[in-house]
C-alpha cells in the first residue's frame, strides 16, 4: 500500500473521511498524539488497526467522536460522566463507560469487554476528519506497538509507512502525551492511565479522590500498563544528574550539558509537548543511551514520569 502524506486542508479532510467510511485506515493529528483511525463499527477496519500496529489484540481501543451526542449511541453516561464531559470535552480525557448493547460498535474495538473508552479530541483536524467520516473512529496512537508515540506526521510515516492509506499532516501535537484514561464503570472513579488532564483537576471537579490504579493483569491489561512501552531503541536512565559516557542528556529546567531540554523554564506542559519528539531525536548515533533529568511528580509530570518509567523499563 502507498501511504499518502497530505497537509491538512478541506480537501484532505474530505478524502480522509471517505477513506475511513470505506474501511481504510487514516492517521490524523489530535492535541495529544497522532491517532491511527479506523471505523469503530467495522470489525475488519478494527482488525487492520491491530495488524498495522502489531498490537496484542487483547488491548481495547479508544473510540473517538466529533460531538458528545454521538457517544450516547454506544456508551452509557451517568451524572459524573456528564459533568466531566461538560468541563473537559473536547480535550485529552478518555472516559471508560458501560457499553450500550446494540450500539453498533465492533466487539473487537473493546476487546470483548462490556465497557468502552470514548474521547472527543480538541484538535480541529481530528474533529473534522471524524465528522467527515460519519463514523465513530477507533484510534490508538499511530506507532508500532511498544514504541514511542508520534507527535508529528513524519513520526507516523517512520513507523507505519505502507501500513496506512493516508496521513493527514496537522503539524506538531500541542499536549504531547496521551489522554488521561478514567474508569467510571465502578462506584469510585479511577485513573487507568495518567495523561493530558491531571488527576488533581478531575478530583477537584468530582469532589472526591481519584486514585491511579494500575491493573496488573487480566483482560483490562492496557498498552499503557505493559512494563516496557514507549520505548526508544537506546536504553533510558531516569533521574540523572548528568550524562554518563556515551549518553545524551535529556534535560529539564536548569540542566547543564543537555543535548535537548524538555523545558529550560521548567514548564511541565512544554515538557510534555516535547517529550516524544526529543526521545526520538536522541535515539540516534553516536549516543548509546539516553539519560533524563528528574521531572517533578505533580500535574502533567505524573503522565511524563509514567511514560519515562515505561521507556526505561527492562525489555
Ligand atoms: O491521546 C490518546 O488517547 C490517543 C489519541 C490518538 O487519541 N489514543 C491512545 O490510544 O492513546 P491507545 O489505544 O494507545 O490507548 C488506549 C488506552 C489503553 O491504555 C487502553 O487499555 C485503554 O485506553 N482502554 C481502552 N478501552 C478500555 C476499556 N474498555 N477499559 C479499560 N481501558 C481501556
Ligand atoms: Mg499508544
Amino acid at each position: 500500500m502507498d501511504t499518502r502524506v497530505v497537509a491538512a486542508s478541506a480537501d484532505a479532510v474530505r478524502a480522509a473521511g471517505e477513506l475511513l467510511a470505506r474501511g481504510e485506515l487514516v492517521a490524523f493529528p489530535t492535541e495529544t498524539v497522532y491517532g491511527l483511525g479506523g471505523d469503530a463499527r467495522n470489525g475488519r477496519a478494527v482488525a487492520a488497526i491491530f495488524a498495522a500496529k502489531g498490537r496484542p489484540s487483547f488491548n481495547p481501543l479508544i473510540v473517538h467522536v466529533a460531538e458528545p451526542g454521538a457517544a450516547e449511541d454506544f456508551a452509557v453516561f451517568d451524572a459524573r460522566a456528564r459533568a466531566l464531559v461538560e468541563r473537559f470535552w473536547p480535550g485529552p480525557l478518555t472516559l471508560v463507560l458501560p457499553r450500550r448493547e446494540n450500539g453498533g460498535l465492533s466487539d473487537l474495538v473493546s476487546a470483548g469487554l462490556p465497557t468502552v473508552a470514548v474521547r472527543l479530541p480538541a484538535h480541529p483536524v481530528a474533529r473534522a476528519v471524524i465528522a467527515a467520516s460519519g463514523c465513530p473512529v477507533a484510534a490508538p496512537s499511530a506507532n508500532p506497538s511498544g514504541r514511542v508515540s508520534p507527535t508529528r506526521a513524519e513520526h507516523v510515516r517512520d513507523g507505519l509507512d505502507g501500513r496506512v492509506a493516508m496521513i493527514v499532516d496537522g503539524g506538531a501535537c500541542a499536549v504531547g502525551v496521551e489522554s488521561t484514561v478514567l474508569d467510571l464503570t465502578g462506584a469510585t472513579s479511577r485513573v487507568l492511565r495518567p495523561g493530558g488532564v491531571t488527576a488533581e483537576e478531575i478530583s477537584a471537579l468530582l469532589g472526591e479522590p481519584v486514585p491511579l490504579t494500575e491493573v496488573a493483569d487480566g483482560p483490562l491489561l492496557s498498552p499503557g500498563l505493559l512494563a516496557s512501552h514507549y520505548a526508544p531503541d537506546r536504553p533510558v536512565r531516569l533521574n540523572a544528574a548528568a550524562a554518563a559516557d556515551g549518553e545524551a542528556l535529556l534535560g529539564f529546567g536548569a540542566a547543564a550539558g543537555a543535548a535537548r531540554n524538555l523545558s529550560p523554564a521548567g514548564d511541565l506542559a512544554e515538557a510534555a509537548a516535547n517529550l516524544f519528539a526529543m526521545l526520538r531525536e536522541l535515539d540516534v548515533p553516536p549516543y548509546r543511551g539516553i539519560a533524563v533529568s528528574p521531572i517533578p511528580e505533580h500535574g502533567l509530570g505524573v503522565a511524563i514520569n509514567d511514560r519515562l518509567r515505561r521507556a526505561a523499563a527492562p525489555r
